[in-house]
């Protein structure tokens, strides 16, 4: 009854106001039903998943929910929990012998043949690495990230790994977050675009298929905005803030199908993420009817101790497991202690019985009953194949950003005599691949030098080539036991000095000079915050003295957030930046200096200008005096040093008049809104067209702008397009803290049309009530 009349309900207003995610409680209401087989409709999924959990005991069922990781202290006992179904999943396992060993154990020896499901950190590539995600959402275009992971995956799969802890969809607006890095950073539009097209890219078309890997998106809910930017602190967010700003990448993503899901590790608004029952059943299950599971982060749920909200172990595993958390990762609370607690009737059978639902269905829609080996010949072709290689350098040069090019600088010619390679990452192989490496082999990585050599091998062009000075690494990461970060070579002062000394000789030396600086790939990721934006160590005065000689001077940055390079903006005629371009970081590099690829990336996220000013970001409300609204610091600007959407490209475009299809248009149509974009250089190169609105009132404040659109086109020089940007309705409506709800609020916005998010020409749209 419920569900008619919640379905009738559905169908009314989808011609009135629009609830932009209603629809998806109305698909919801039925979801758990149908997967309990109480419905009808329930397909054979369901049924073969609800046979199953029929003849599984307690103790199988809590295995399912279990997962354990490669270096858990498991030892010999793990191949016997197997055995006994007491383990449903593996992280960090990647030989693919192995990984068949293990599931002929569950398959052929265990009592009812569940599969293992085998996952891993597929964050940016697995043994081929891939520009860092916020590079990908550097290149506004969805269809570099959903390659990215389409290779990634068949890669991963290729191991025998069906299951990635990606994508990570987390909104960052602080720079010292190190996590920064692995999200697509500030925007929820950009976000939910990238969002679903790295969950398309991991899926696949079908899941079943052997190279589609199951998606996790993660950290639900609130990640990005740690206090302080510190990794694992609080976040406190209000529901205006996480409905309309951190939440819209999650729903994106569970549109397009994610099929997991994970908790986060922090408190949000002072509820653990892992033990918060609104985030997990009331928003997640009840209004946005998701059907995959949800896994914790590791050792969330033991921690929820640690955060003063659970009194132990066993009153985590229950208040986890009410809260909505399918499966335990690395933390044993669930072993040890539920089946305990379900015989004192501290936890419901059915809250058992739905987790593993999920769990099941997830392996069946992977088709792991059916196909639950790898074949081994799949490896031996397919890691760090030429295709990969190909795909990897090709994304890595659509990633890259080009952030200043004074008198043309770039693209630097071949045929000069000589060119000074300089900077502590020039020859570093894990360095350039950046955080979340840990199946890649550094030695397949090519290195800048390398790059450099191949591109110039053919002219007589010397490459003078040093690092100048050592990086200065800090503490440890946390990856460090089993991907040691490369030993300092200069370890004395007197050394650390004529080393710096003989890197400024060969600038003088030089025609031309390239710094390669950034940060070592241990200062971004997890527990990786920073408390300062600066180039580390003697980076910067590296450089301040390159460009004292006089020389031309190029700043290639490798880096996984923005940085405090205010000096090098007005100092350094080129500046190029690559992010943690990957395996082929060499290769990509060289070609973007060298012109043989343009630069055609802009900036998912504010540059500031130091550190002070953060956090920054484009869509801020403006709340008073707006002539000073770059004045807000006494002792400096308060805009940022490159906005959001900014890049360059060594070709130049003019765009015409903007124009819209219409000036008036009712809630819940849409409007055309187009531009014709001319190359104007003498090269070819990319351009992204981005859409930003503003609604001028309301029942609440609204940003300066949004983004609402985009596109990246290519074009050869004098080429023209017309680049359409179509703006439905529905994109305008917000949460309102006032009516505590999604709706399009009618009235006058701005619309601005541009190629970043200080896009100049205007048009005013008057949206009018739902005829
Ligand atoms: C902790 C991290 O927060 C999470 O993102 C990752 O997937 C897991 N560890 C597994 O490595």
């Amino acid at each position: 009854m419920f569900r008619i009349s919640r379905a009738g309900l559905c169908q009314l207003l989808s011609g009135s106001l629009l609830f932009l995610f209603f629809s998806a409680s109305c698909v919801q209401v039925d979801a758990a039903q149908v997967a309990r087989g109480q419905d009808n409709r329930a397909s054979e999924a369901d049924r073969f998943v609800n046979d199953l959990l029929s003849r599984m005991t307690l103790e199988e069922k809590i295995g399912q929910m279990s997962q354990i990781a490669l270096n858990s202290p498991e030892g010999p006992k793990r191949d016997e929990r197997i055995l006994k179904g007491e383990v449903g999943s593996l992280l960090f396992v990647r030989d693919p012998v192995e990984i068949n060993r293990l599931q002929h154990l569950a398959m052929e020896k265990s009592r009812l043949h569940i599969p293992l499901l085998f996952g891993f950190d597929v964050i940016h590539g697995y043994r081929t690495i891939y520009p860092v995600p916020l590079a990908l959402a550097a290149s506004w275009d969805p269809a570099t990230a959903e390659r990215a992971q389409r290779m990634a995956a068949r890669e991963a799969s290729a191991v025998g790994i069906r299951w990635t802890f990606a994508p990570m969809v987390d909104i960052a607006r602080d720079p010292r977050w190190g996590r920064i890095m692995e999200g697509a950073g500030e925007d929820p539009y950009l976000g939910s675009r990238m969002a679903e097209a790295q969950v398309r890219g991991f899926q696949g078309d079908k899941l079943s298929d052997a190279d589609s890997i199951l998606a996790c998106v993660k950290h639900f809910a609130g990640y990005g905005a740690a206090v302080g930017g510190r990794d694992y602190d609080s976040s406190d967010l209000s529901e205006e803030q996480l409905r309309n700003v951190y939440l819209p990448p999650y729903q994106a993503a569970i549109k397009a199908g994610a099929g997991s899901l994970m908790s986060a590790y922090m408190d949000l608004n002072g509820v653990p993420a892992t033990g918060n029952r609104w985030l997990l059943h009331d928003l997640l299950r009840k209004e946005w009817g998701f059907r995959g599971f949800v896994v914790s982060d590791w050792d969330s749920v033991l921690s929820l101790t640690t955060h003063g909200f659970t009194s132990g172990p066993e009153d985590a595993a229950v208040r986890a497991v009410h809260a909505g958390v399918d499966m335990e990762m690395t933390s044993t609370t669930f072993r040890d202690h539920l089946a305990d607690a379900v015989k004192k009737g501290l936890v419901p059978q059915s809250e058992i019985d739905d987790a593993v639902r999920w769990i099941l269905l997830a392996k069946y829609k992977l088709g792991l009953f059916k196909n639950p080996y790898v074949s081994l010949d799949r490896a031996q072709k397919e890691l760090v194949s030429e295709e990969q290689r190909t795909a990897s350098r090709s994304i890595a040069t659509r990633t890259a950003v080009l952030l200043r090019n004074e008198g043309g600088l770039l693209p630097l010619k071949r045929d000069v005599t000589s060119i000074a390679l300089i900077g502590p990452l020039i020859d570093s192989r894990p360095d350039v691949m950046g955080s979340w490496s840990l199946g890649s082999h550094p030695e397949d990585t090519v290195t800048v030098v390398e790059g450099f050599e191949r591109s110039l091998a053919s002219t007589g062009t010397k490459i003078l080539s040093t690092k100048g000075v050592e990086i200065e690494r800090g503490q440890p990461s946390i990856f460090d036991d089993q991907f040691p970060s490369p030993k300092p070579t200069l370890t004395t002062d007197a050394a650390k000095e004529a080393e710096f000394h003989h890197a400024i000789d060969l600038v003088k030396q030089a025609d031309v000079a390239v710094l390669v600086l950034g940060e070592a790939q241990t200062m971004n990721g997890e527990r990786a915050s920073r408390s300062t934006l600066t180039l580390p160590g003697k980076q910067q005065q590296l450089l301040e003295a390159a460009v004292a000689t006089g020389k031309p001077v190029v700043l290639v940055l490798v880096n996984g957030r923005p940085l405090d390079i205010t000096w090098a903006s007005e100092h350094v005629p080129a500046i190029l930046d690559v992010w943690y371009p990957g395996t082929e970081a060499g290769n990509a590099i060289a070609a973007l200096v060298f012109g043989n690829a343009v630069p055609g990336g802009k900036l998912p996220v504010t540059w500031p200008r130091s550190v002070g000013q953060v956090p920054l970001y484009y869509a801020h409300n403006l709340t008073q005096i707006p002539k000073d609204r770059d004045t807000r610091y006494w002792d400096g600007s308060s805009a940022p040093l490159y906005p959001f959407g900014y890049g360059l490209s060594y070709a130049t475009f003019s765009l015409a008049p903007m124009k819209t299809s219409a000036t008036t248009v009712h809630s819940g149509g849409s409007v055309e809104v187009s531009v014709e974009v001319q190359n104007t250089g003498g090269l070819a190169g990319d351009e992204v067209v981005q859409l930003y609105t503003h609604q001028r009132s309301g029942s609440a404040s609204r940003p300066v702008r949004e983004l609402k659109g985009f596109r990246r086109i290519a074009l050869k020089p004098g080429e023209r397009q017309t680049v359409t940007l179509t703006l439905d309705t529905k994109e305008l409506g917000f949460w309102s803290p006032q009516t505590h709800r999604w709706s399009i609020e009618p009235g006058v916005f701005d619309l601005w049309i541009g190629t970043d998010s200080n896009a100049t020409q205007h048009a005013t749209l008057d949206v009018t009530p739902q005829p």
